[in-house]
C-alpha cells in the first residue's frame, strides 16, 4: 500500500500536503472508485480526528445553534446516500500547462476526478432545523486543517448560497461506498457538494455558518477563481476573477494509456464524461482522423445527474501515429471547447477542451 492506504501506483504530485491522482486506468470502466484509488487534494496536513470528541456547529443567521455529535447526526436526521462525483477545479491542468506553464500549481492529469457513494444526512435537513433567518444567503464551511499556502495562512474554507445548501443533495457525509470516510477523505464528516468544483466539498468540517455574504476564506475569497489570462495570481486578491462553482461538461480518455504501443485494427477506447452542475451526458463522440469524422461511443450505466458517465468504443486503428480525441455533449446541449489555448488561465482551472491522447502502431 502507498501514502494513506492508496494504490502504490498512484501518481502524487506532493506528498505533504497530499497530492495525488490515479493512473487514468485506474477509474476506467467502473462507476464507483475503490477508496484506494480515489485522488486525494490537500492544501494542508490531513488531521486525525478522534470521532466521539468530534462535535458540528451551526452557528450565524439562524433561529437555533445546535451543536451536533456524530450519533445526534445519525440519529436526528435521516440517512442519504448518493452517487457523486468530485471534480477538482484543476482537473486536467497538465493540458493548460502544455499551452503555457503554470508555476506553482500541481500538473493535474485526468485523474483529479473520482466518484463514491456517500451516506450521510442531508445538509438541507440540518439547517431546516436551525432555521435560517430571512437575511441567510451563503452557508459557509470551516475545517480545521491549517494551510500555509493560503494568504495568510489559514484554516480551510468554503461556502455555498442557501439555495444550493437546501436544494436536497448536498451532504454531510460519514461513509464512502459504504465503508466509514477515511482521514484522507474528511473523517470523521465531510461536506459533498454534487456538481460543484471539488473545493466546496469541505473535509473534516467542524462549523457551518449562515451568512448574507460568501466566506472571506482564502480558498473560497482569493484561491479558486478564474482570472483573466493577462492578470498576475500572485497580485489577485479576494473578490478578483470569477468565483467557481457549478462544474462545466468534461471528459477524459483512460484506456488505452497515452504513448501506448498498439496493433494495428479495432481498439477499445475508454473513458469518462462529466456533465456538471444538475445535468446528464448527452452524447460522447470519439474521433481517430483529427475531428473529420466523430463516431458515438456507448455510454454506461446512468446513476443520475451527480454523476460521471463511463463510455467506450471501438476505432479502427490505423499504421502509424494516431491522435484519439473524445468530445461530450450535455443534456443542454453544450459542448466542450476545442482548444485549451483560449481556455489557459493563471491558476490553470477549468480545462473542459476535448480530450486528445496519442497511440503509436507498431
Ligand atoms: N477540505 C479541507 N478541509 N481541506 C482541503 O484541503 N480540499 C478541497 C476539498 N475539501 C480540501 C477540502 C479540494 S480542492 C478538493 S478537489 C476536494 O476536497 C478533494 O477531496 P478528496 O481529497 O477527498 O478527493
Amino acid at each position: 500500500m502507498g501514502l494513506w492506504d492508496k494504490r502504490e501506483d498512484m501518481i502524487i504530485h506532493e506528498a505533504d500536503p497530499y497530492n495525488a491522482e490515479p493512473v487514468p486506468s485506474a477509474l476506467a470502466d467502473r462507476m464507483l472508485t475503490p477508496l484506494d484509488s480515489f485522488y486525494g487534494r490537500n492544501h494542508g496536513p490531513i488531521p486525525v480526528i478522534d470521532p466521539r470528541a468530534w462535535r458540528l456547529r451551526i452557528d450565524g443567521l439562524a433561529e437555533q445553534h445546535p451543536d451536533l455529535s456524530l450519533d445526534d447526526l445519525r440519529s436526528q436526521f435521516p440517512r442519504q446516500t448518493l452517487t457523486a462525483t468530485l471534480q477538482c477545479a484543476g482537473n486536467r491542468r497538465a493540458g493548460l500547462i502544455e499551452v503555457r506553464d503554470i508555476p506553482g500549481e500541481a500538473p493535474w492529469g485526468p485523474g483529479a476526478t473520482s466518484t463514491a457513494q456517500w451516506t450521510g444526512v442531508s445538509l438541507a435537513a440540518v439547517l431546516r432545523a436551525a432555521g435560517p433567518s430571512e437575511e441567510a444567503a451563503h452557508v459557509a464551511f470551516s475545517a480545521p486543517d491549517i494551510s500555509q499556502l493560503a494568504d495568510p495562512p489559514q484554516a480551510y474554507g468554503a461556502s455555498i448560497t442557501l439555495a444550493k445548501a437546501i436544494a436536497g443533495e448536498v451532504l454531510l457525509a460519514w461513509a464512502m461506498n459504504g465503508q466509514p470516510l477515511p482521514p484522507v477523505h474528511g473523517a470523521p464528516v465531510r461536506v459533498i457538494v454534487p456538481g460543484y468544483i471539488g473545493a466546496r466539498s469541505v473535509k473534516w468540517v467542524e462549523r457551518i455558518t449562515l451568512q448574507d455574504h460568501p466566506s472571506d476564506n482564502y480558498f473560497q475569497a482569493t484561491a479558486y477563481r478564474l482570472l483573466p489570462a493577462e492578470a498576475d495570481p500572485a497580485a489577485a486578491g479576494p473578490g478578483d476573477g470569477l468565483s467557481l462553482g457549478a462544474i462545466a461538461v468534461n471528459s477524459a480518455i483512460l484506456r488505452p494509456a497515452s504513448g501506448s504501443v498498439l496493433a494495428v485494427g479495432p481498439t477499445g477506447i475508454a473513458g469518462y464524461a462529466f456533465a456538471g452542475d444538475d445535468r446528464g451526458i448527452a452524447r460522447v463522440d470519439v474521433s481517430a482522423d483529427a475531428g473529420q469524422t466523430w463516431q458515438q461511443a456507448s455510454l454506461g450505466p446512468d446513476a443520475g445527474p451527480w454523476a460521471w458517465r463511463q463510455w467506450q468504443t471501438t476505432i479502427d486503428l490505423p499504421a502509424g501515429d494516431t491522435e484519439i480525441i473524445a468530445r461530450a455533449w450535455d443534456t443542454s446541449a453544450a459542448a466542450q471547447p476545442e482548444s485549451p489555448a483560449h481556455l489557459w488561465n493563471p491558476k490553470g482551472y477549468v480545462n473542459n477542451s476535448w480530450a486528445r491522447l496519442h497511440v503509436t502502431t507498431r
